[in-house]
C-alpha cells in the first residue's frame, strides 16, 4: 500500500511539474525584463532567467500582489520598468524576509526535529502570507 501511495505521489509530482513547465511554455514571457541581472544581492548573479522569473511569479501568488508591488514596474513592455531598482520598500522587505526564512529553515534539522530530511516541512512565504501582502492575524476562536 505504501509503495502504491509513493508511486501515485511521484506520478502526481510529475504531472504537476510537467503542467507547470507547459504553462511556462505557452505563457508569453514577461516584457521588458533585462537579459542580465544587475542588482541581485541574494540570488546568484548567473541564476537562470526563467528560474528567477518563476520565483517572482510564485511570490506574486503567495503574497497576492503584482510585480509592481515590489518593483518599479508599470506593466508589460513599459519603457519605464526598472526591475533592478531598489526604490520600492516592499522589495527591500522581501529581501529581509528571504534572509530570515533561509536562516530559520536552516534550524529545521534532522537532529532538532528527529525526522528524516525529506519529511521536514520548511517555511515558505505562503506559510505566513497565505496570499496576502500583510499576513493575516489568526483569531483564536472563542469558547
Ligand atoms: C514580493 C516582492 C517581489 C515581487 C512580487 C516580485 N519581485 Fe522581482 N525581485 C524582488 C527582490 C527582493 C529581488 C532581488 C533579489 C536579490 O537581491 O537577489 C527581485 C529581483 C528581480 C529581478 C532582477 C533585477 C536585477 O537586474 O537585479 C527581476 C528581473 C525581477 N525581480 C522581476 C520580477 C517580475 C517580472 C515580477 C512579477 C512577475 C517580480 N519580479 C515580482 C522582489 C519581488
Ligand atoms: C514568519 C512569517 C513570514 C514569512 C515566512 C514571510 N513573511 Fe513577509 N511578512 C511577514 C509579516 C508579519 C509582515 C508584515 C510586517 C509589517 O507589519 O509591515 C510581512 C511583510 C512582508 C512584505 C511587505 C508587504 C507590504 O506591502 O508592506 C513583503 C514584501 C514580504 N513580507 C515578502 C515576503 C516574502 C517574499 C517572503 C518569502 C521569501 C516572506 N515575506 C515570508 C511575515 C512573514
Amino acid at each position: 500500500m505504501k509503495t502504491i501511495i509513493k508511486r501515485l505521489s511521484i506520478c502526481l509530482t510529475a504531472v504537476l511539474t510537467f503542467g507547470a513547465a507547459f504553462l511556462l511554455l505557452v505563457q508569453p514571457s514577461v516584457g521588458q525584463v533585462e537579459e542580465e541581472f544587475t542588482n541581485l544581492q541574494f540570488f546568484p548573479v548567473d541564476i537562470d532567467r526563467d528560474r528567477l522569473i518563476d520565483i517572482m511569479r510564485n511570490w506574486e501568488a503567495e503574497l497576492g500582489v503584482d510585480c509592481g508591488h515590489c518593483h518599479v514596474a508599470y506593466g508589460r513592455d513599459d519603457p519605464r520598468n526598472d526591475f533592478a531598482s531598489d526604490d520600492k520598500q516592499p522589495k527591500l522587505v522581501a529581501r529581509l524576509m528571504l534572509d530570515n526564512l533561509i536562516a530559520f529553515n536552516r534550524t529545521l534539522t534532522t537532529e532538532a526535529l528527529a525526522k528524516p530530511v525529506d519529511e521536514i516541512e520548511r517555511v515558505q512565504c505562503s506559510t505566513c502570507h497565505q496570499g496576502n501582502a500583510i499576513p493575516p492575524v489568526y483569531e483564536i476562536p472563542e469558547e
